[in-house]
């Protein structure tokens, strides 16, 4: 799948009208598009750049791009609930997802994270996806061969339970572990067990209570540094001069962020030190 350049035979189109509502369409040489604001031919979008506007033949004009892998996530078909694309965020970079790393995610749910990360480790990397349901793991290897045209070869997606994960299973530990699902911390010896001294384990859980579990989790297990929880807020505004504002409405939540690093063998970690209160 070509990412920029001039639209080829197979790119996803995304056509947006006037009334900024988005159409897909796959370019398919001599293919038309059908709408109630007219027919518009592949042909004519095909060799041209991103960010042409085409004509229908009632004189409506769409604007055409490529889909972003953003708008691939937020639109494609999903079996579980997709991490958002701030959150995503937030683990690629706090989560140090460096281009070469070998990285484990369980579940793969609908396979959203996994596409960031895919992209994150590159060709030199790995991702290994495992997930519990055979249809969640189906939609996900649907979701990630859509998006980048094929499977891609740096990719295991594994119907399996992680907590019977080995390193052996994984050629050896992994840089960095990404867990969601209800209970992570049911898993914490199997994180122990495969990530590397130094390796960076993050999870996502939506609600106070398992918060609480996994951090005191994480604290009991006496392999990892103090954990740290946080989440991303993102609100939108609109600007337009004297009407500038922000938005009414937001994810105000999606889920708690948690963060901590896998300590060398043998080490215990050190009392955090709390300031006394005045
Ligand atoms: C919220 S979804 C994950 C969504 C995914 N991160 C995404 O962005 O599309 C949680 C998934 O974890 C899976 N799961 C729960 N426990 C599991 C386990 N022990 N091993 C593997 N997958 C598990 C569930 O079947 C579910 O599909």
């Amino acid at each position: 799948m070509a990412y920029s350049g001039p639209f080829q035979p197979g790119d996803k189109v995304q056509l947006t009208d006037p009334k900024r509502r988005h159409f897909t369409i796959e370019l398919v040489p001599g293919a038309n598009f059908h709408t109630h604001k007219g027919m518009v031919a592949h042909d004519d979008i095909i060799g041209s750049d991103e960010g042409s506007v085409v004509t229908s033949t009632l004189g409506t004009d769409f604007l055409c791009f490529r889909h972003l892998l953003v708008d691939h996530v937020l639109s494609m078909p999903r079996g579980a609930a997709v991490i958002y694309p701030k959150d995503a965020a937030q683990i690629l970079v706090e989560g140090d997802i460096f281009a070469g790393a070998r990285v484990l995610e369980a579940g793969a749910g609908s396979g959203a994270l996994s596409m960031s990360l895919l992209r994150a480790v590159g060709e030199k990397g790995h991702v290994y996806s495992y997930e519990l349901r055979e249809d969640h793991l189906e939609y996900a290897r649907d979701n990630v061969k859509e998006y980048f045209g094929e499977t891609p070869k740096h990719w295991s997606p594994r119907l399996g339970d992680f907590g019977e994960v080995t390193p052996e299973d994984l050629g050896g530990p992994v840089d960095r572990v990404i867990l969601d699902m209800v209970e992570p911390w049911q898993f914490l010896d199997t994180v122990r067990e495969i990530l590397i001294p130094g390796g960076v384990f993050m999870t996502y859980v939506a609600t106070v209570p398992q918060l609480m579990n996994i951090m005191e989790g994480i604290r009991a297990q006496k392999c990892f540094t103090e954990p740290r929880a946080w989440e991303s807020l993102v609100r939108e505004w609109k600007v337009e001069g004297l009407a500038t504002r922000p938005e009414h409405r937001m994810n105000a939540h999606t889920a708690f962020l948690v963060w901590t690093r896998r300590l060398a063998d043998g080490v215990t970690p050190p009392r955090p030190q709390r300031r006394a209160r005045r």
